[in-house]
């Protein structure tokens, strides 16, 4: 897989797009490429991961990347466990850097860690020889969406450099944008934000990325345009007026999807929320390509792993 390829992979974890080369990115994206033929077959299964532990640990709720990593893990042969907040001992008082010591005195290889906290796998990958995969931390990143995202894009568009990628919604509380736009920028694509003042964090235009407000003018030319939802989770005062209002100024529809170009791109991480971010119609219309992100993420987190993977190995 990839041998010949210009970089060589040399971190024990994937943390974040913004710790990232963009020689990196592209790495995982070529290996990723190789490695969804894998899903296509009858026999699903490469050993590539065979005699490896993988420790699944989702402290927020997830459907998709938990599903997700559990059938890269599978489908590499790897020996896997999941566990959820509700179900560790973290209930009974125990702290998640003991939490990792002891599933690292259980000679785990690698942990898959989704955490309500921006930066926990930051701090616990510096205590632990456990190759860390960040899930999703807080507000910061989710590294395998973005690389999945933009392997998408990729994959339609048949290159990143120079494309016009339109961002809608709540930026604020979105990791999701932030790995996009440290994965994007990094590959050469104009990046724009879009949503209501209070939604889109001060300083962005810092991370090389145009603020736009108004939506017909942000999806003017738009070559991929992804909407984010409303993380009511992750608000604690009212940052807008009603779910209504915020409705009918920035979720899109089929009508205001014509200001981008003729063959945009419609993409989404999920979970969707119809008739909120987006018009029912347009979620399942043919330049929606929100089912085939969560396809090729399958592809984008066997490649993680695989390549982390190598790392421990040469470790030891
Ligand atoms: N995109 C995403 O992270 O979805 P889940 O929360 O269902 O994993």
């Amino acid at each position: 897989m990839m041998e010949n390829h210009k970089t060589k992979w040399t971190k024990k974890d994937l943390l974040g797009l913004r710790d990232l080369s963009s020689d990196e990115i592209e790495l995982i994206l070529d290996t990723a490429k190789s490695f969804s033929e894998v899903s296509q077959r009858d026999v699903k299964k490469v050993p590539v991961l065979r005699g490896k532990t993988v420790v699944n640990l989702f402290l927020e709720p997830s459907t998709r990347t938990r599903v997700s990593f559990e059938l890269a893990e599978k489908r590499l042969s790897a020996d896997t466990i999941s566990m959820a907040g509700g179900s560790s001992s973290m209930t009974k008082g125990e702290s998640l850097w003991d939490t990792i010591a002891n599933i690292e005195a259980l000679k785990v290889d690698l942990i898959v860690m989704r955490h309500g906290s921006s930066g926990a796998p930051h701090r616990i990958s510096n205590y632990t020889k456990v190759g860390i995969v960040n899930a999703g931390d807080g507000i910061n990143e989710h590294p395998t969406q973005g690389l999945l995202d933009i392997f998408t894009l990729r994959e339609i568009k048949g290159k990143i450099k120079g494309l016009k990628v339109v961002f809608v919604g709540d930026i604020l509380h979105s990791r999701v944008a932030r790995s996009n736009i440290w994965g994007l920028t990094k590959l050469g694509a104009e990046v724009v934000i879009c949503g209501p003042k209070t939604l889109v964090p001060w300083g962005i235009e810092e991370l090389g990325v145009k603020v736009i407000h108004d939506v017909k003018k942000a999806l003017d030319g738009a070559d991929a345009v992804t909407l984010l939802r409303i993380q009511m989770e992750r608000q604690n005062e009212t940052l807008f007026p009603s779910i209504r209002e915020y409705a009918s100024t920035f979720g899109l529809n089929t009508e205001l999807f014509k200001y981008a170009k003729p063959d945009a791109i419609l993409m989404h991480p999920g979970p969707v929320n119809r008739g909120v971010e987006i018009e029912s119609a347009l979620a399942d219309s043919a330049q929606s390509y929100i089912l085939k992100q969560v396809t090729n993420g399958i592809a984008v987190r066997m490649a993680v792993l695989y390549l982390l993977s190598g790392v421990l190995k040469n470790e030891k």
